[in-house]
């Protein structure tokens, strides 16, 4: 008796148990740094330093900063209309990871020659 409902809940918590070890994989894996950061490299350079002027350098700025103007384009507190469309489908894992990465590059941020 006991045998036969050890048999029969045994697979079931196995499955239970399996459900449970792959969502904490998935959630440890969640944020796929590379494939966000290839997007990005398009306009803003592979390590967030942009080579065309119309694309700000992320490059070596404040992780704060750039948490902050992912949340604002994503809220759409921030207007742009390119930016809000890249942003609109980020977490805010993948926000804080991405600000970390840019913010960690080498940044060539310089003011602009006096005339
Ligand atoms: C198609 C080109 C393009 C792509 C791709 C792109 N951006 Fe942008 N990004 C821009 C432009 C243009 C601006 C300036 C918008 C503005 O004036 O607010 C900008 C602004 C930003 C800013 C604000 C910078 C500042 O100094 O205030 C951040 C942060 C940012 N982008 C992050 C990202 C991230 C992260 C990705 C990848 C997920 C990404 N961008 C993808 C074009 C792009």
């Amino acid at each position: 008796m006991i045998m036969t409902t050890l048999k029969q809940t045994l697979p079931a918590l196995l499955l239970t148990l399996a459900g449970t070890v792959s969502t904490a994989a998935f959630a440890a894996d969640e944020v796929d740094l590379e494939a966000l950061t290839n997007t990005c490299a398009a306009c803003h350079g592979a390590d967030g330093n942009s080579t065309v002027p119309t694309n700000p350098k992320l490059a070596g700025q404040y992780e704060s900063y750039l948490v902050q103007a992912l949340k604002s384009y994503r809220s759409g507190d921030r207007q742009n209309a390119i930016m809000n469309g890249f942003a609109t489908n980020l977490s805010d894992a993948e926000i804080k990871a991405l600000a970390e990465y840019f913010s960690s590059q080498d940044g060539s941020l310089a003011t602009a020659e006096r005339p």
